[in-house]
């Protein structure tokens, strides 16, 4: 199996791993993915109104989901992520239901809440004929049994299909230090409700049966991408041999925000692509009492640890973690954490409700059925969503090198980020801070354009004219973020069609404001080099 590994570090066509027949790395880098929890995403009926307890089915099913996906293009996604597809242990457990889909019981079955095969395939062609992709989770790590907390867990192989005896599992023995590879890899995750049998990833027989079934299921419903839940508790060697026979490019989950732990599945190839939680803990904090120069200082270290930061997934919340608004209700904020992970290097990737600006906490309180917001288009974050997926829709279709090149850092400090991506003509220049809807006026200058470019702030719709060194003004208010594009260039994205205004400062206030900033700027200039100093 090693060898594996070392054959893929000599050959040429490693870079390539997991690319077959399916979307190519490159190719999912252009997209952005709206992550889909179907039990709770749409009904066949799209009734509203009957209600739904968390631990339980809500009857979200992929008819439903076809139905509304007006209201996810309508957002600029271009792909959408499903929740796993395969029959589910049924009935009710101390932890609830089945109703996420990651309690596999039968990999060639199809999870009957969510509707037939032939829905999937409709679901699978609905998207392929808007031109979005399908990317679909998949479970590799466990099978899954009810139990009431006997141990060990009494599980019935037979239920399972294909791995219908103990042979194929490792022997139970609960997770328990979550630092050593061996322990968390081979025992059984969360025995409570519910055991997780963990897989014998380690066997040649299970190995052909997973790449055999995941050969079938890429090929059966069209999918151009997955998602690999609990990648991390597999061992090394079998995630390069899955990816590669499922011929497509995947985000495997590794949960951890220490650079080299995460980096390692690139540098090993032993994935192609992750969640990015190393950008997401300190996105997080720069907006719950943090500083935003931790970001950039995480940004830096994925920039070096990792092969290819562009492959990365960003996001600020999934269906795992708190959500955004749990902490934070602040719409300044939200809008700055939701502009950082559309626009930053990587595959933006956002998790429904987020653009309704739902508040659960964690799960499954931060699993609300979407249509509780009764798929509310004029939400701030769903406009927000929509004009800058498009925005970064508009600056691919002149060249996808906008989505493969790396953001150039313009600017930063305790409260700003400031980033440039994009070629020259196509290039957008934004900031984001965290400063929250009381924050105050100001002029912030930022480069990254060519002197006497006429420039729109896409979420005013302002122009601004650059200066003899390419620099525009970006006229903070409120902590909102501010987006840049060149105004010659922004034809026919469908963004400020009703006209700009020019921006020009007119409040006094402004002036005196200024005046505040600089004082701040240079203080936060000191304390950052400061802190350089006590490294
Ligand atoms: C979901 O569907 C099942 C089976 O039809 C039904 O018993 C249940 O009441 C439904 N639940 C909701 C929340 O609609
Ligand atoms: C667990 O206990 C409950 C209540 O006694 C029972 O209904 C259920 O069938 C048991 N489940 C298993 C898997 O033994
Ligand atoms: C399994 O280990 C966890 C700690 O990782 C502990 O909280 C839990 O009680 C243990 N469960 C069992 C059934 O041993
Ligand atoms: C794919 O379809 C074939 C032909 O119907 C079937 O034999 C196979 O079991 C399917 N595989 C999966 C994973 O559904
Ligand atoms: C923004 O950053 C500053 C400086 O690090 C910090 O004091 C402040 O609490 C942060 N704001 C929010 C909303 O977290
Ligand atoms: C956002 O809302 C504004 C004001 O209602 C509207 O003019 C604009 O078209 C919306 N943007 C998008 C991309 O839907
Ligand atoms: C131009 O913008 C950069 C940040 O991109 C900033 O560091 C520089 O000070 C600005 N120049 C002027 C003259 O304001
Ligand atoms: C944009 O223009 C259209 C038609 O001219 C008008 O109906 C709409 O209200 C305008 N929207 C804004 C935000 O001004």
């Amino acid at each position: 199996m090693r060898c594996f590994t070392l054959a893929c570090a000599v050959s040429a066509s490693c870079a390539l791993a997991g690319v077959g027949r399916g979307a190519s790395a490159d190719q999912w880098k252009t997209r952005s993915i709206y992550q889909v929890m179907v039990d709770r995403f749409a009904r066949t009926d799209l009734s509203t109104t009957a209600p739904c307890t968390l631990y339980e089915f809500c009857n979200g099913t992929w008819a439903g989901l076809i139905s509304k996906l007006d209201y996810i293009q309508d957002m600029g996604f271009t792909a959408i992520q499903i929740s796993p597809v395969v029959k589910n242990l049924e009935g009710n457990t101390a932890v609830g239901t089945a109703y996420h889909g990651y309690w596999t019981v039968d990999d060639y079955a199809i999870n009957e809440h969510f509707g037939t095969a032939q829905d999937l395939k409709d679901l699978s062609d609905a998207l392929h004929q808007r031109g979005m992709y399908l990317m679909v989770d998949v479970v590799i790590n466990n099978f899954a049994a009810a139990f009431n907390n006997t141990i060990p867990p009494p599980v019935d192989y037979s239920d399972f299909n294909p791995f219908n005896d103990a042979k194929y599992f490792h022997k139970y023995c609960n997770v328990t230090m979550w630092d050593n590879p061996t322990n968390y890899q081979d025992c059984w995750l969360y025995p409570y409700g519910v055991a997780l049998a963990d897989l014998d990833t380690e066997s040649n027989t299970v190995v052909d049966m997973m790449t055999s079934w995941i050969k079938g299921l890429v090929a059966n419903y069209s999918i151009d991408g997955l998602r690999i839940d609990a990648a991390k508790h597999v061992n090394d060697e079998f995630l390069p041999t899955f990816v590669e026979a499922s011929g497509v490019f995947a985000l495997g989950e590794v949960l951890t925000g220490v650079t080299d732990d995460l980096c390692r599945y690139q540098t090993l190839d032993l994935l192609p692509g992750l969640p990015n939680y190393l950008e997401y803990f300190p996105l997080y904090a720069a907006f719950n009492g943090g500083s935003m120069d931790s970001l950039t200082a995480a940004r830096a270290d994925a920039q070096n640890g990792c092969t290819d930061t562009l492959a990365l997934g960003t996001f600020i919340e999934n269906h795992d973690l708190p959500r955004f608004a749990n902490t934070v209700e602040d719409m300044a904020l939200a809008k700055n954490a939701m502009t950082y992970v559309l626009l930053n290097d990587g595959i933006p990737t956002v998790y429904q409700g987020q653009e309704q600006h739902f508040s659960g906490n964690s799960t499954p309180f931060n699993r609300e059925p979407l249509w509780s917001s009764e798929y509310d288009t004029s939400a701030p974050l769903y406009n927000l969503t929509a004009t800058l997926n498009k925005l970064r829709n508009t600056a691919i279709a002149y060249g996808t090198s906008y989505a493969t090149s790396t953001s150039e850092t313009l600017f930063s400090d305790v409260n700003h980020l400031c980033l440039r991506k994009g070629p020259q003509g196509s290039q957008i220049v934004f900031c984001i801070n965290n400063q929250s809807s009381q924050g105050p006026s100001y002029e912030l200058s930022v480069g990254g354009f060519s002197p006497g470019d006429s420039v729109v702030e896409v979420l005013t719709c302002t122009t601004v004219t650059a200066d003899g060194t390419g620099n525009v003004t970006a006229y903070m208010d409120k902590g909102e973020p501010k987006v840049f594009f060149l105004a010659r260039s922004l034809n026919n994205a469908g963004l400020c069609s009703n006209g700009t205004t020019s921006a020009t400062p007119t409040s006094k206030s402004l002036a005196a404001a200024r005046g505040v900033w600089s004082a701040t700027l240079l203080l936060g200039a000191a304390l950052g080099w400061a802190a350089w100093l006590l490294v």
